[in-house]
């Protein structure tokens, strides 16, 4: 911050000049993409000066931390980088609860915190919020701005960054717009994409998949009192924003800095592939979404150059990179590691770790820069997203596989333990995704409702080893919030009909706080999975060789279930082992280039033939 402000003050810049050298640096490009999008030049000259309020409005102290970021790039990658995500209402009631509530966010060890969607959304019509019907408007039991401002403040003070979720795909159909669309407002429905008939839409059915195809099977909805069909990629009561009206375009970027000036670090846009849309395509991915997204860039770059972009991309990997960017023109800081994730739950069930090694190939393969979002579960399913290309060489053919998973994890199949439940199961493609907490995945649900304490102790390590092998991975590690006690399903969301046909709520139960006050009783299930995890966390903060942007490679072990995952960094190295099986294994590596000692035993080990107790795992840092 000195620097960059010094900089500034030697370069005998005020704050009017430092946006100016900013708009300067970005406006060719800038200029020269919405144009291409919209050809409208006073819209464009709109956006400048509102770029230019935005910045004005924007507090000192947001300013100085923008200067401190700008002037180091590098500031998120570091080795302490820890997030948790959750929603208000469950964690702490609303957002003066979750201020109080920072001392325990410090003692997990988390410096990032994904507030979920908290803007104001319709009672029953809201998809967990992701339905936003006033983007400037907090929910009111949760809050207000103001509240969201002195909540961002106090993290900030404490060093810990704020996330939130930008819903730029739709709007909720109670959004002033949508309401004056629906009254046939021409303005107002050019904004969405309104139809007389079904005859577009019909012609858009052929080639765009389905989301919820059976919560909320098609793409469009029917509203019989404007005689209009409209698109609703999602909920029927999420009407698509149309992003080739550039005054959507416009208002939309004043939105997503109004909220940036509130104090927010990182902004997480949600649904990203699907902003853009053109008849005879998927709809997703297409090339102006890539457009929109570099120009939201630069457009924070100049206004609020601090904030990162987080991409909700749940994709195949060959669509996710894309999002980055290049270096010269980048998109999304971070994206999440969602093929990671999947293929890590295929590991979970086939104790396998064959295709996760050659997932995890890929991912290192790519430019240290790119920085994944690195999580086992988040607040939505687990869509099993593999690459069945390689499976199917092993005999596993995609319907067959998906149908073994679903029934594993359900605890049907193949020595399961876990506990869950299926999420838009299609009777026709037959497909189905997942949802179910870490803890119930990893038997810990069945364990404590058959109060057997053999399965209990596997149960646990399970969860522990695979918390430890995703903070090796290469990214950032976000857990989800009771993860970190080890929290279990919870089955009340089938008795409030508003969520009752949503099982992803299953995996979102409200925070245990009694049971929070077991974490440090080493007797107990929280106990064990808080002091773990605490261990983990205090060797990743204290060691550089975890940072984001450190070399990281796969080692093969010889052994079908122990992955083994190296890092290195300026001179430092680690290695971790991570046992996939119920079984004692033996990792057939052959490391001779020094002594080493295992992180978490404080033992001496060497890297050579280790023996792994079932579910067990190592981080081996060469001395
Ligand atoms: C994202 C959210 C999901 C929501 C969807 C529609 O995928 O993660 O929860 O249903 O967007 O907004």
């Amino acid at each position: 911050m000195k620097n960059e402000n010094k900089k500034n003050r030697a370069q005998g810049l005020n704050e009017d000049e430092v946006f100016q050298k900013r708009l300067e640096k970005h406006c060719d490009e800038l200029k020269w993409l919405y144009m291409e999008l919209y050809r409208n030049d006073s819209m464009f000259a709109e956006l400048c000066d509102h770029m230019k309020q935005f910045y004005q409005e924007r507090n000192k102290t947001l300013k100085k931390l923008d200067g401190k970021r700008e002037a180091d790039p590098n500031w998120y990658k570091q080795n302490d980088m820890l997030g948790m995500m959750f929603y208000i209402n469950n964690f702490a009631g609303n957002m003066k609860g979750v201020k109080d509530k920072l001392d325990y966010i410090e003692q997990c060890n988390v410096n990032y915190i994904h507030l979920m969607p908290f803007l104001d959304t319709p009672k029953g019509r809201s998809d967990g919020g992701y339905a936003v019907s006033d983007f400037r408007k907090v929910q009111e039991e949760l809050g207000s701005m103001e509240d969201l401002e002195r909540l961002t403040a106090a993290c900030h003070r404490k060093k810990i960054n704020v996330c939130m979720d930008f819903v730029m795909n739709h709007t909720s159909e109670d959004h002033e717009w949508a309401k004056k669309a629906r009254q046939g407002e021409g303005e107002y429905m050019s904004r969405y994409f309104f139809f007389e008939n079904s005859y577009e839409p019909s012609l858009y059915e052929k080639t765009v998949p389905q989301v919820f195809p059976t919560t909320a099977p098609g793409n469009f909805t029917w509203i019989a009192d404007a005689g209009h069909f409209v698109m609703t990629t999602f909920y029927p009561y999420q009407w698509d924003l149309n992003y080739k009206n550039p005054r959507v375009f416009n208002e939309m970027m004043y939105n997503f800095l109004y909220l940036a000036n509130r104090g927010i670090d990182i902004i997480r846009i949600d649904a990203v592939p699907y902003i853009w849309k053109e008849l005879n395509t998927s709809c997703r991915n297409l090339p102006q979404v890539h457009t929109i997204v570099r120009m939201m860039r630069i457009i924070s770059e100049i206004v609020c150059p601090g904030i990162l972009l987080l991409g909700e991309v749940v994709m195949e990997p060959e669509k996710v990179v894309p999002y980055f960017g290049t270096v010269e023109k980048p998109e999304c800081h971070m994206l999440y590691n969602v093929t990671t994730m999947a293929t890590t739950w295929h590991t979970v069930a086939t104790r396998d770790v064959k295709l996760l090694k050659k997932q995890l190939d890929i991912v290192n393969s790519l430019p240290k820069d790119y920085v994944f979002l690195n999580y086992l579960r988040c607040h939505d399913d687990i869509g099993w997203g593999l690459d069945y290309g390689s499976l199917l060489e092993e005999g596993m053919e995609e319907r067959s596989h998906k149908q073994y998973l679903n029934d594993f994890f359900q605890g049907y199949a193949g020595e399961s333990n876990s506990r869950g439940e299926l999420y838009n199961a299609d009777p026709i493609t037959g497909d189905a995704r997942f949802c179910g907490t870490t803890a119930s995945m990893c038997g810990i649900e069945k364990a404590g409702f058959e109060q057997n304490s053999q399965a209990m102790e596997k149960a646990v390590r399970q969860d522990l080893m695979l918390h430890a092998y995703m903070f090796m991975q290469s990214g950032i590690p976000v857990l989800y919030s009771g993860d970190e006690i080890g929290q279990v399903n919870d089955y009340t969301y089938k008795e409030d009909p508003d969520k009752a046909e949503d099982s992803r709520y299953i995996h979102r139960g409200a925070m245990k706080w009694d049971l929070a006050g077991n974490v440090m009783d080493m007797d107990t299930v929280e106990g064990k999975i808080f002091q773990g995890l605490d261990k983990l966390e205090k060797i990743r903060k204290a060691e550089k060789v975890f940072v984001s942007n450190a070399d990281t490679w796969t080692i093969e072990t010889w052994d079908k279930s122990v992955l083994c995952i190296g890092r290195y960094f300026e001179g430092h190295k680690i290695i971790g082992l991570f046992n996939f099986s119920e079984y004692d294994k033996t990792a057939w590596i052959n490391e001779t280039d020094g002594d080493y000692v295992e992180l978490i035993s404080g033992n001496e080990m060497q890297p050579i033939g280790v023996n792994i107790p079932a579910y067990g795992y190592y981080y081996l840092k060469k001395k």
